[in-house]
């Protein structure tokens, strides 16, 4: 069976890596997902649930819609918080993995970003980034996202999030985030949208030379 063209974007929190997976989806026509999305949405059903009864916090995902993903509170500092703890549940990775696989594999291809894309949803991918800056550069990024809707959020708040939610992502034992063996690295500590959106574009051409 001809491998469908699965381009996989991995990094981690507020890398840039949604922005280029949608830029990357439109380039080529193919259809994209978000699957942090996901996380958050379990994230945001988990709320003051016991996050130590795995089944039961894995058993929300069958809450997920297309109305609950498209509620901004899933774009909130809080449901990323609740995102990275929920997804550090193996129950819960389970229970979203068929759904991602199933995009992933769809005949046409498929642009998905997240965390284990390239590692565990589609290994097989013929085109994997691994998109990530320093912190601090990623704490701005978000900073100025967030402080739009909360004037108070202090930066030094939101890079100590990023901290605790880089450490947590890369350690936990069941797909944590790391940089699949045949992704190609891409950097952005220094480079704003337009030159990240071209050296993206650039390293999938010399992956799939179209
Ligand atoms: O946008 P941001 O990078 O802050 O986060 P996100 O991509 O929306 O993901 C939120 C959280 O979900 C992450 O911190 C991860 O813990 C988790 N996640 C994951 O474990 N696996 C994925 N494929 C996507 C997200």
């Amino acid at each position: 069976m001809k491998t469908p063209f699965i381009i996989a974007v991995d990094g981690p929190a507020a890398s840039g890596k949604g922005t280029l997976a949608a830029i990357l989806a439109d380039d080529y026509g193919l259809p994209c997902l978000d699957t942090g999305l996901l996380y958050r949405a379990v994230g945001h059903l988990a709320r003051g649930a016991d996050l130590d009864d795995h089944a039961g916090v894995a058993a929300l995902a069958q809450g997920i819609d297309a109305g609950l993903l498209a509620d901004e509170a899933l774009r909130g500092r809080m449901a990323g918080e609740m995102a990275s703890r929920v997804a550090a549940i193996p129950e819960v990775r389970a229970a979203l993995k068929s759904f991602q696989v199933a995009f992933a594999n769809q005949p046409g291809g498929a642009v998905l970003d997240g965390r284990d894309i390239g590692t565990v949803i589609a290994p097989h991918a013929p085109v994997k980034l691994f998109v990530t800056a320093e912190p601090e550069t990623r704490a701005r990024r978000r900073w100025l996202q967030l402080s739009a809707h909360d004037p108070e959020l202090a930066y030094e708040t939101v890079l100590n999030d990023i901290r605790v939610r880089d450490a947590r992502d890369s350690g936990r034992a069941d797909a944590p985030l790391e940089k699949a063996a045949d992704a190609l690295l891409l950097d952005t500590t220094d480079l704003d949208i337009e030159a990240s959106i071209a050296a993206a574009r650039s390293l999938v051409k010399s992956r799939c030379g179209a």
